[in-house]
């Protein structure tokens, strides 16, 4: 391939060309921009309007060519392996020729706000490339296209690619998510917004946004999870309807995991007076906290889009907000800016603090309450009120110990945290608030404390759930830099936009008390290149505490060791199973692989002074309810076929001794982090179970990692962590089921997780002995019990008192099915969602841990069935279907109430030879 440029030298190239273009647009233009004043009213005029709903949608079908409006140029892909190890070395980025006209030089001015340095921002060519193209026109006539509402994620209805070298292969799900698609939707706009500063936000598409109105190109913003705006106010005509067409072109062999496609993520269109609060324009940073007083210090970013200079002025009161994130009680605080100038088409700066007496501080349960506060800035313009914007914040002191860990107001709390990828299972990218907070209260019931938003930024509500219900954060951008892990992943746009990716997550997620780390990359090929990878993890670091200097950063590494560059350029020494040392297992002696001793006190004696955790702990891997025998009898096993392996039909035992190969026990990840107490916590991989990267097999659809799997169901990993994370709750759990009518007098191990330390194991009544956990033991197993059928009878006992019970008994034949509910009361908003569990049980109420029955569903009343699961990596009907099989005794049926419906909705369940269920939810 004939070398044409660099990626890192079209940057300045281009910028000077488009520069050249861009000064002759602005001229052709200018008579229009100088219109716009500011309306002057008194009256404050900014609206945020959600325009979720009622988009036409269009997707090319993967045969027929797409239109030629491309953003930029991609390599050809003759590479289609997506079963390499996680921790494969990543290569080096191919040049690319371009030999078309490439839409990018239209795009990138959309960034300029995050870019530091004004003389290196892109100036927006002449022309309007595709403004004869039929989509874009005001005319185009849609109605065939597909009604529907965002968030939109496009891929997740399938069908999923099955067999042998499927179109998307196991790492990106098996599922449709690449290809082109349009979004087009009439905005009315009227002729009082005339003098307005209009804006489009949107928290996230994926991917390669690029944006008409009334058939102009207006920008957009390639990287499919940061969150954007565009300025609309030059092109929209007031007085009537304005037609917005929206592109989007997601690549294939683009993503490691399951990236969805589509508006995935909330729109709005904001409009203002030209003098308002900029974007993510304010920051909040909180100091010298106390229980006593703590000091506010606000920064307020001004944008003056008018054409005169003025003078401006701020009010800024601080109430509480409630448990429910509403603004309650008097004012605690104010603070007032002094008059100042801001010059036409400009951004100005304003500063002030305040001190709040015995403030209420945000902290993680269960010893401390996530408390916020709201900022309520009003902007004057003379004496007029023109703005006024809210920004939540939280009061909180954060210290980080290099011999110790976090330190949240004073108080040492350990990261008992999971890695989360976005997709929400069978709904898929497409963000939903109750299914992200489900999430979280099935984590906080394990005792999970914090969250790794692994490896991109979250759907801001993700933030406003962790806000409200106190989890820490450790927020992320990236999990490739220049180096490419696959041949169209964001390595292609890093050079151009990672400046603009990485500031906008900072300005937008700042003031989000949970939040509590910018990590700016994981396990990046950047590691490998020595000083000059240094070089860019130190530029990245630096852009981080230029935005935020209050919060430490990172970048989760899993190959860079203590005396290579790499480390020194982060605050935070995350690694990646380097803590518990990765392939230790004799058999990958002479291996290719990362093979590595355990790192943690090497790292610690090269960085006395840095906090050290873990990024990513165990990759243990299991199927729910699947249990493969022998158990081996080690604490931990990568996954082979006999080692906890069934390659035939993909699944990985739930005894939980088996991790990905360069991954670990759960047992041996809390053993080496409790002998390291210097240890700030750890962040598993993973919590919920997500779509693509079914390691170790790529012939699934969804991981097997997850603690929890993809329908939300707990594994028996979920009882591991919370019997090691909640000490305080008396529990007991068993593992396997007792269903083994092919196993009697078989040697069948019975494991048992406790939060008490020592238990005794009854089988049909008979001790088999009562045993206490070692030290750095974390669970206790009677690894010679005979199968007999009957029951299981745990007792655990804590300091010599009895503590905690659990049962397992042998089941009759599945007889009936049984519906229950995460909550039998929902609101009639056309968002909300009540997640049903489906048992099949026996005659005795017992679930039957073998069973995969036929369930179809029907529904009446006003809601609708929006997707089905049942947690089994290798069921390839798609999640919208109405019928779905039992996996281990359950499935799950996810329903939706319908807008402004109240009533009640009636869920029922039938199979052949089952007693049928059927359950009700009120939407109110
Ligand atoms: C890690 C990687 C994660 C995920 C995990 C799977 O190496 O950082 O993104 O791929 O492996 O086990």
């Amino acid at each position: 391939m004939r070398i044409l440029y660099c990626r890192f030298q079209i940057k300045f190239y281009d910028r000077i060309t488009f520069a050249f273009l861009g000064y002759l647009f602005l001229f052709a233009y200018l008579p229009a921009l100088a219109q716009t004043v500011s309306t002057g009213t008194g009256t404050i005029i900014r609206q945020r309007i959600s325009i979720n709903e009622n988009w036409r949608f269009f997707k090319y079908d993967s045969i027929t060519p797409a239109d030629n409006l491309f953003y930029d140029v991609r390599p050809e892909v003759d590479d289609f392996q997506d079963d390499r190890p996680a921790d494969t070395k990543p290569t080096e980025a191919e040049n690319i020729e371009a030999t078309q006209i490439v839409l990018k030089p239209w795009i990138l001015p959309a960034g300029n706000d995050f870019i530091k340095d004004p003389a290196m921002h892109y100036i927006r060519p002449e022309g309007n490339p595709g403004n004869d193209f039929p989509f874009v026109q005001n005319d185009f006539n849609d109605s065939s296209w597909e009604l529907l509402n965002l968030p939109h994620d496009w891929a997740i209805k399938g069908p999923f690619y099955e067999g042998p070298n499927p179109e998307v292969g196991g790492g990106m799900g098996r599922l449709p998510s690449h290809g082109v698609a349009w979004y087009r939707k009439s905005l009315n706009i009227p002729e009082s917004d005339e003098g307005k500063s209009i804006f489009l936000d949107v928290d996230g598409a994926m991917s390669y946004a690029m944006v008409w109105l009334n058939g102009k190109l207006i920008g957009g913003w390639p990287y499919g999870y940061t969150s954007w705006r565009l300025d609309l106010t030059p092109y929209i005509i007031p007085g009537g309807e304005n037609q917005l067409a929206i592109r989007l072109d997601n690549p294939n062999n683009s993503s490691r995991w399951y990236p969805g496609g589509g508006i995935y993520r909330n729109v709005w269109l904001v409009k203002t007076d030209p003098i308002h609060v900029g974007q993510w324009g304010t920051y909040i940073t909180t100091s010298d906290v106390s229980k006593t007083s703590a000091k506010i210090n606000l920064e307020i970013i001004i944008d003056n889009d008018s054409q005169n200079d003025v003078v401006v002025s701020t009010i800024t009161k601080i109430f509480e907000l409630d448990s429910e994130g509403k603004q309650s009680g008097d004012v605690v605080a104010e603070i007032k800016t002094s008059e100042t100038k801001i010059t036409a088409v400009n951004k100005g700066k304003v500063e002030g603090s305040a001190i709040i007496e015995n403030p209420k501080l945000w902290g993680p349960p269960p010893t401390q309450t996530p408390k916020q506060y709201v900022a309520v800035t009003t902007l004057f313009y003379g004496e007029k009120q023109i703005d006024q914007y809210e920004t939540k914040f939280g009061i909180r002191s954060l210290r980080f110990d290099p011999n110790s860990g976090v330190y949240v107001n004073g108080e040492l709390i350990k990261i008992k945290g999971v890695n989360q990828h976005h997709d929400l299972g069978a709904l898929g990218a497409a963000f939903n608030t109750r299914a992200a907070e489900r999430q979280l209260e099935i984590l906080r019931e394990m005792g999970c404390n914090a969250i790794r938003i692994s490896h991109n930024p979250p759907a801001p509500e993700l933030l406003e759930l962790t806000d409200k219900m106190g989890f820490l954060v450790m927020d992320e951008a990236f999990d490739v830099w220049q180096r490419r892990k696959t041949p169209n992943d964001f390595h292609l746009i890093f050079p151009e936009w990672y400046e603009q990716d990485l500031r906008s997550m900072i300005r937008r997620d700042r003031n989000n008390p949970s939040v509590i780390i910018w990590s700016f990359g994981n396990e990046v090929g950047e590691q490998y290149t020595d000083e000059a990878g240094a070089a860019l993890a130190k530029l990245l670091n630096d852009i981080c505490k230029e935005e935020d200097p209050t919060r430490p950063t990172t970048s989760a590494m899993n190959w860079a060791k203590p005396d290579m560059p790499f480390p020194t350029a982060m605050n935070v020494i995350s690694l990646n199973y380097q803590g518990e040392g990765i392939r230790q297992d004799p058999m990958f002696e002479g291996t290719d692989r990362i093979r590595t001793v355990p790192q943690y006190d090497p790292y610690h004696k090269k960085f006395p002074d840095k906090v050290i955790l873990t990024s990513e702990s165990a990759s243990a891997a299991s199927s729910r309810g699947i249990y493969l025998f022998p158990v081996t009898p080690d604490i931990t096993s990568p996954i082979r076929d006999g080692r906890g392996g069934d390659s035939k039909f993909k699944h990985v035992s739930a005894y939980e001794l088996y991790a990905v190969d360069f991954g670990s026990s759960v047992d041996k990840v809390f053993g080496s982090i409790d002998q390291h107490p210097f240890v700030a916590g750890e962040f598993v991989w993973n919590g919920f179970d997500y779509i693509g990267e079914p390691t170790p097999y790529y012939e699934a659809r969804s991981s097997y990692t997850g603690i929890i799997d993809l329908a939300g169901f707990k594994k028996d990993r979920f009882y591991i962590y919370q019997a090691h994370w909640r000490p305080e709750l008396p529990m007991v759990h068993i593992l396997p089921h007792w269903n083994w009518p092919e196993r009697v007098g078989e040697i069948t191990p019975v494991h048992v997780f406790t939060s008490g330390d020592e238990a005794e194991l009854f089988l049909n009544g008979n001790s088999l002995g009562r045993k206490k956990k070692g030290q750095y033991e974390y669970r206790l197993r009677w690894d010679d019990v005979k199968y007999k059928p009957g029951e299981l009878k745990v007792i655990a006992y804590k300091n010599g008192e009895e503590w905690a019970e659990d049962v397992v008994k042998t089941t009759d034949n599945p007889a009936k099915l049984e519906l229950s509910v995460d909550r039998n009361q929902i609101n009639d908003d056309g968002k909300d969602l009540s997640f049903i569990t489906v048992k099949v049980i026996d005659k005795n109420g017992l679930t039957v841990p073998t069973a995969t029955n036929n369930i179809k569903f029907k529904i009446e009343g006003p809601g609708e069935i929006v997707a089905t699961d049942n947690g089994d990596p290798t069921d390839f009907v798609p999640f919208p279907s109405h019928e779905r099989k039992a996996f281990s005794g359950l499935a799950l049926v996810i329903i939706r109430s319908k807008e402004g419906e109240p009533g009640s909705i009636i869920l029922i369940a039938k199979s052949p030879e089952l007693e049928e269920a059927q359950v009700v939810v009120k939407v109110k």
